[in-house]
């Protein structure tokens, strides 16, 4: 055999950490307490994520330190051995989903080389647009949305009423929906979650052709880090609430005007992503308890093997119990 000897995949260690995440939260789903189900996110995430050989520092996370007792923005994390890399965290993608038992809820975590992650710093929104492999150069932020849906339908060759595009149900979000709409487009509104959806759309056969409006900056860059893996593509711009925001962007050198793409997002070329789903969707099935435990439903992919895997798990919690000495249930 020629070539490099094959490394070890972090995303296969991954999925355990959103694994433990996701049942983390999956207690909560639908008791209508939010900020318990992110903590129970939080804590199970954070009790795993030491298990797994990085030296990872948190790029994105939960806050900064003094808000964030965990997985805070600059935190350490991993195991200390084994490469550098930057992580970015979503423990419970959709918090307000899971405290009222709707779909799309999920836990997320990617790696890149320390780095080479995009640090959205103030930048608490960023305009978005993602697909999949085949319309890669079809998309144009800066183009309309029937512009847009017209050339996605062209890639796919299909017609534009054929293009399934999630948006997230928000004012802001009236034009584009509008626009959309009279493009022919099937527009799916969703309360919350937009990175399930973008990654749903790169990965093809899930329904969603594109994901597009404006939601925050982190989750950009955690889906752009999926895309990457999985060959579609993301562009973004910055959207600065008002002009002091604008303000304090141009201070902190950010360009507000760029369009950023997948790679200014996620600049490293050995990018690891895993996510376990919460409450079920159209990427993922969400925590399914059963008599003696839970099953979980997980993807995980590379972005320099292309591998994409999809991880069903059995959680045998009589087992697990005796093993960390608390109760699952
Ligand atoms: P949660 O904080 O409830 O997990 O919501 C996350 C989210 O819906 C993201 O998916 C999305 O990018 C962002 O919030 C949208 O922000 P806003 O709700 O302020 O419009």
């Amino acid at each position: 055999m020629h070539g490099v000897t094959p490394d070890r995949n972090l995303a296969l260690e991954l999925v355990r950490v959103t694994e433990a995440a996701a049942m983390g939260a999956g207690r909560w789903i639908g008791r209508g307490e939010k900020e318990s189900a992110d903590q129970g996110a939080v804590d199970a995430m954070r009790a795993m994520l030491d298990t797994v050989s990085m030296d990872g520092v948190v790029v994105i996370g939960e806050g900064e330190k003094d808000e964030a007792p965990m997985l805070f923005n600059g935190e350490q994390v991993g195991s200390g051995n084994g490469p550098q890399v930057d992580v970015a965290v979503d423990p419970l993608e959709g918090t307000r989903l899971t405290a009222l038992g709707q779909p799309n809820a999920i836990a997320v975590i990617a790696l890149a080389e320390r780095g080479t992650m995009f640090f959205p710093g103030a930048a608490v929104y960023m305009d978005k647009i993602a697909c999949g492999p085949e319309a890669v150069d079809a998309i144009d932020i800066n183009a309309t949305p029937s512009e847009n849906v017209e050339a996605v339908a062209e890639a796919k060759r299909c017609e534009p009423t054929d293009v399934s595009v999630v948006v997230l149900e928000r004012e802001r979000h009236e034009g584009l929906i509008r626009e959309l709409r009279e493009a022919g487009a099937k527009v799916n509104l969703i309360r919350d979650g937009d990175v399930a959806p973008a990654i749903a759309a790169a990965r093809g056969g899930t329904g969603v052709d594109l994901l597009m409006g404006i939601g925050g900056t982190p989750e950009g860059v955690i889906s752009a880090a999926a895309i990457k893996c999985l060959g579609g593509a993301l562009q973004g711009r910055l959207w600065p609430r008002d002009d002091e925001e604008r303000r304090q962007l141009n201070d902190a050198g950010y360009d507000v005007e760029k369009v950023l793409t997948t790679d200014d997002l996620v600049a490293g070329d050995d990018v690891f992503v895993a996510a376990t789903g919460v409450t079920s969707g159209a990427l993922l099935r969400g925590v399914q308890y059963t008599s003696d435990g839970a099953v979980t439903d997980s993807i995980v992919m590379r972005s320099r093997s292309g591998t994409v895997r999809r991880i069903e798990a059995h959680h045998a919690f009589a087992k697990l119990e005796k093993l960390v000495g608390s109760s699952l249930r």
